[in-house]
This record gives structure tokens, C-alpha cells and sequence, in this order.
């Protein structure tokens, strides 16, 4: 059996709490780190570490941002940032974690919040990272435009239409 199956039943998904930013920034940075920094520029790479800053982090998450996490026993293992309850800005999945339906999990649960805050809400978007678009594309998002460039960062415009999709029914 898989050893991190007793683990994954526990995996609990709620609202990243003040206090926590500090931690949920080390494993945003972590992840970042093995599975997309290889993929950016070095000017993308320092672009994307001055927006993973833990008070900047807590101070979009007292504003217009929401930040889920999901935790198993004391550890943070994944969190998603969602900007103006219809745009994933970040996400990320502690990676002996990744491919077992947690990332899955609280998209799911921050899309409920959007969809509860706004039930005509048509469509959530995301500027996918190159490593992150399979991943995207088996939760129900299509491109939306060619692969961009700004600041660095390479990125491709995608989105999922909410009332289209089975995915989050
Ligand atoms: C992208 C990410 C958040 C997905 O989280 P996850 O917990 O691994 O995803 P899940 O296990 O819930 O998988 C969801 C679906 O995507 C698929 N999937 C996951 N990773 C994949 C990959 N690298 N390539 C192709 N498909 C993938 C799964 O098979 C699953 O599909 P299924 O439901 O048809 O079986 C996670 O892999 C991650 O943190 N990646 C590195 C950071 C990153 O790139 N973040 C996105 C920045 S825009």
C-alpha cells in the first residue's frame, strides 16, 4: 500500500489562517523551486519570488484574495491563492504529495466559495505555468490564447467554463 495513504485520509482543506503565512510561503517556495523555477528565466524566477512574500501574502488574503490550505496533522502540504473569487494566482502541492487528488481537492472547494459568492460566475482562469498545463487540462481548463511572456515569466492564459464543466458539478 501506498505509504502516504493513511496520511491522505486526514488531509483537511480550510482558510489559511494569519500567523500560517510564513509557513505556507516555504512550501510555495519549496515546490517552485524543483518543479517550475527550471522552466523560467532568471529574471522570471525573481519576478515570481517578489510576489511570494509572506506579508504580501497575508495582506492580499485581507483583501480581495482568498488562501485555502490543506493540512495533515501539523503539516501544510498544499495551498491554492484565489484573486477576486475568479482567478487562480497561485497553487501549489508539497510534491510527495502531488498526483493524489489534493490539488484537485481545494480546487474544487475555492471554486464553491466563487460560485457560492457569485452563482452567474461563467468562467475561472489561471496563467498556467509550461509545467503545470496537463495538470490544468485534466481538471477541466482550456487554453485561452497563445503562451505569453511578461516580466520573466512564461505563462499560458487558460480557464475552465464553470457552467460547461462536470468537472466541478
Ligand atoms: C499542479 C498541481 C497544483 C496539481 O496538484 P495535484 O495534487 O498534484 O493534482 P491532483 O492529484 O489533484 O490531480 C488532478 C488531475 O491532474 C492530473 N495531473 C496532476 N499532475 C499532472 C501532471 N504533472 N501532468 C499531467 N496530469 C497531471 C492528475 O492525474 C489528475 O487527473 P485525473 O483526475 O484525470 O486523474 C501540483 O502538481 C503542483 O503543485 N505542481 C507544481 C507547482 C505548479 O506548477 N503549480 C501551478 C502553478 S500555475
Amino acid at each position: 500500500m501506498d505509504a502516504l495513504a493513511p496520511l491522505f485520509h486526514r488531509v483537511r482543506c480550510r482558510y489559511m489562517k494569519p500567523g500560517e503565512e510564513g509557513r505556507v510561503i516555504d512550501l510555495i517556495i519549496e515546490v517552485f523551486k524543483r518543479s517550475v523555477a527550471p522552466g523560467y528565466s532568471p529574471g522570471g524566477v525573481s519576478e515570481f519570488l517578489k510576489y511570494a512574500r509572506s506579508d504580501d501574502l497575508l495582506k492580499r488574503s485581507q483583501s480581495d484574495h482568498f488562501i485555502l490550505v490543506a493540512q495533515t496533522g501539523r503539516d501544510i502540504v498544499a495551498m491554492i491563492e484565489i484573486k477576486k473569487y475568479s482567478h487562480i494566482s497561485l497553487f501549489f502541492v508539497a510534491e510527495p504529495f502531488q498526483r493524489k487528488g489534493i490539488g484537485k481537492t481545494l480546487l474544487k472547494r475555492a471554486l464553491k466559495i466563487c460560485r457560492d459568492r457569485d452563482p452567474w460566475l461563467r468562467e475561472i482562469s489561471v496563467n498556467a505555468s509550461p509545467n503545470a498545463v496537463g495538470a490544468y487540462k485534466q481538471m477541466g481548463f482550456e487554453h485561452r490564447g497563445p503562451a505569453r511572456t511578461v516580466n520573466g515569466i512564461r505563462f499560458f492564459p487558460m480557464a475552465t467554463t464553470l457552467r460547461k464543466s462536470s468537472f466541478f458539478s
